[in-house]
């Protein structure tokens, strides 16, 4: 699909939705965005992701903004920036990035957000923000049940659904009262009505990729609740989706947390960084759920609606979770029942890669 006709699309929905809050997003020229970010300064830059780099910039009326620039244009790119903005502008919720706009001009697309002022999640536990200790545990709740809610609507709630197919730490951004907004929908695909999942290459990154996905390409909100699973345990424990154990092996996080939450070791789980302050309930119920999430058997993951009740502390549905066979003993666990028997070497790692357009 062209990017004209994609927009003739977005115009109609804004069109249809005139009056209400939601149709907020605008139009940037290239040199209003070349003003507001110093010229894409490398000092403005705030990283950089598949899709290329994102930079902070002010508007003239004083609002941050985060302008993320594409690499270089291709028909791929062009296909990827038309799904992130069309998405985008028609889903508006608490916990999902909101966007400000686009800019088309020539070569150069670039996407504008809301500048997010507590950067990613990826930055509190494992990057620059982690030694500062901002996550304490209420917090950490909160972007979890968030995060879960912002999935929810596309899942759920927005028309046509649409899976997110990338869902991980960098992915959840923080604004500054440090609320989970769920971005980067450029992966993203529709589901059409009635259709249980849609055959796909498969993109989105090791570590948080569903095995089914992973190995046949069958993209369904499962897998999103997958590495959703995963985005859990790492909120826990503060550990990353792949430990690197030798220069050749690596331990995915759940081979780790499985046999020590069969064991109910909740100390061992729990980010050091908390420094043992978090409430053991709730530390148990994101624990259980990232495990029954990240679970090899599509079927035995919850929906991201179960898992949002769950979070919320449904003690029905967590009675029915803890009682699973997964955490009734470390052999079941070990027996390849879920599939988290393996340690993965870099050889493996590497049939695994992760394929492109
Ligand atoms: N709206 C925003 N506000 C603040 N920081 C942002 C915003 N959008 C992106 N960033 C920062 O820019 C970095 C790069 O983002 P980008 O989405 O391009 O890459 P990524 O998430 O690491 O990988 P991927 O391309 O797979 O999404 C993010 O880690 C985040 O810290
Ligand atoms: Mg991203």
């Amino acid at each position: 699909m062209g990017f004209r006709s994609l927009f003739c699309c977005v115009k109609g929905s804004d069109r249809k939705n005139q009056g209400k809050k939601e149709a907020t997003w605008r139009i940037f020229s290239l040199k209003e965005l070349q003003l507001a970010t110093n010229n894409f300064n490398y000092d403005n830059k705030l990283g950089e992701g598949g899709f290329g780099s994102v930079y902070w910039g002010q508007l003239w009326d004083g609002s941050q903004i985060a302008v993320k620039r594409l690499k270089s244009w291709s028909n791929k790119a062009e296909m990827e920036f038309s799904i992130e903005v069309e998405i985008l502008a028609r889903v508006r919720h608490k916990n999902l990035l909101t966007l400000r706009g686009y800019c088309a001009e020539g070569q150069e697309r670039l996407i504008v957000y809301d500048y997010m002022t507590n950067l990613s999640l990826l930055s509190h536990l494992h990057g620059q923000h982690s030694a500062e200790c901002h996550l304490d545990w209420t917090r950490r709740m909160n972007i979890a049940i968030g995060a879960a809610e912002g999935i929810a609507y596309l899942h759920h709630y927005a028309t046509p659904h649409i899976i997110h197919r990338d869902i991980k730490a960098s992915n959840v951004l923080l604004d500054s009262d440090f609320k989970a907004q769920v971005a980067d929908f450029g992966f993203a695909k529709f589901i059409p009505d009635g259709a249980t999942h849609v055959t796909t290459r498969v993109k989105g990154t090791l570590g948080y990729l569903a095995p089914e996905y992973a190995m046949l390409g069958k993209a369904s909100e499962s897998c999103d609740v997958y590495s959703f699973g995963i985005l859990l345990l790492e909120l826990a424990s503060g550990k990353k989706p792949l430990e690197k154990l030798s220069s050749t092996m690596k331990r995915t996080i759940t081979d780790w947390a499985l046999p020590l939450a069969c064991e109910r070791k909740f100390n061992e789980l729990a980010d050091p960084r908390l420094d043992g302050k978090y409430i053991e309930e709730e530390l148990k119920r994101v624990i259980f759920v990232g495990l029954i999430c990240a679970c090899n058997r599509p079927e035995k993951r919850p929906t991201i609606l179960e898992v949002v009740d769950l979070l919320k502390g449904d003690r029905e549905k967590f009675a029915a979770v803890e009682s699973d066979e997964m955490f009734k003993s470390t052999l079941v666990a070990d027996s390849g029942e879920n599939g988290r028997s393996e340690l993965i070497s870099d050889e493996k790692e590497k049939k695994q890669e992760i394929g492109s357009d």
